[in-house]
């Protein structure tokens, strides 16, 4: 796993974009996979720019959105829908029915997640998929104790998230129980897997991610087990792991070898 550590949430933003332009221009009908919250704000509000200021072309993109809560409809004003409407696809040339996130008002859940699994699979899969973390450190909606192995399905919200995701709602007692969420296996299937974290109280998530044991009571760990993950995280967020310096030197010798310094790497053959 690639672990990137940047000063502040707007870089972490700017470095995420990154991955997501580089993607969007080598591959324009590229599938992404998209999630909510407000750690992937940074990175939306960069892709807005250039899509604006470059001509960033998302015509024949598709995207996938990881969630949704149970009972909301597209309209309300909480559901996952709006948010990725609000936040990303309104400011973009992106066309909407290109755009998937879960029906939360499906009558028949199992067949409905069965579909929306389908449905990934008929775009060939997803390319690259953008990962926020709870402070329990579950992804998507895969909560402690979710199968590793899991599917798109319904899954239970613990009082954690609950609490967590309280202040876009008027209170707790507004939050929805249940949720529609791409399982911890779907996740795995993606090509690439590009893991964002702001703010102190993920630190001990990301710890637990990147440095604990592969777990199901924190399913973002499951990633250890992907072979192409990138987590880009803040100072914050970064703070209890114990390997910080050694990702520094990593991420110093990725860049050598991207600028081509490769010689600089090796003792013996610095030419400067
Ligand atoms: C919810 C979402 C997750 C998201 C998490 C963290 O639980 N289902 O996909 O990663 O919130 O949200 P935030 O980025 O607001 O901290």
């Amino acid at each position: 796993m690639r672990v990137i550590v940047q000063s502040d949430a707007a870089a972490v933003g700017r470095t995420a974009a990154r991955f997501v332009a580089t993607l969007v221009r080598e591959r324009p009908t590229c599938v992404l996979g998209l999630a909510t919250g407000s750690t992937p704000l940074g990175m939306y509000q960069e892709l807005i720019r250039l899509h604006r200021e470059e001509g960033l072309d998302f015509s024949r993109v598709v995207t996938f959105n990881l969630d949704e809560y149970v009972g909301l409809a597209a309209s309300h004003p909480q559901s996952y829908r709006q948010f990725m409407h609000t936040n990303l696809f309104a400011h973009l040339n992106i066309d909407q029915r290109n755009t998937h996130v879960p029906d939360g008002r499906a009558l028949d859940l199992d067949a409905y997640c069965a579909l929306y699994e389908r449905q990934i699979a008929d775009e060939g899969g997803i390319d690259l998929q953008v990962l926020g973390i709870g402070t329990d450190g579950h992804i998507a909606f895969n909560e402690p104790g979710s199968s590793l192995g899991s599917r798109t399905r319904l899954k239970t919200l613990t009082s954690e998230t609950v609490a967590d995701n309280a202040r876009f709602f008027g209170g707790e007692q507004d939050v929805p129980r249940l949720a529609i969420t791409m399982g911890v296996g779907t996740i795995l299937e993606s090509r690439r897997c590009l893991l964002l974290a702001c703010g102190p109280t993920k630190a001990q998530a990301i710890r637990d991610t990147v440095e604990g044991p592969v777990t199901a009571q924190v399913t973002a760990s499951a990633l250890q087990l992907h072979r192409e993950v990138v987590t880009v995280i803040d100072e914050e967020a970064a703070a209890l792991l114990v390997r910080r310096d050694y990702y520094r030197e990593v991420e110093r010798a990725q860049e050598l070898l991207e600028s081509g310094g490769l010689r600089r790497l090796v003792p013996g053959q610095s030419t400067s």
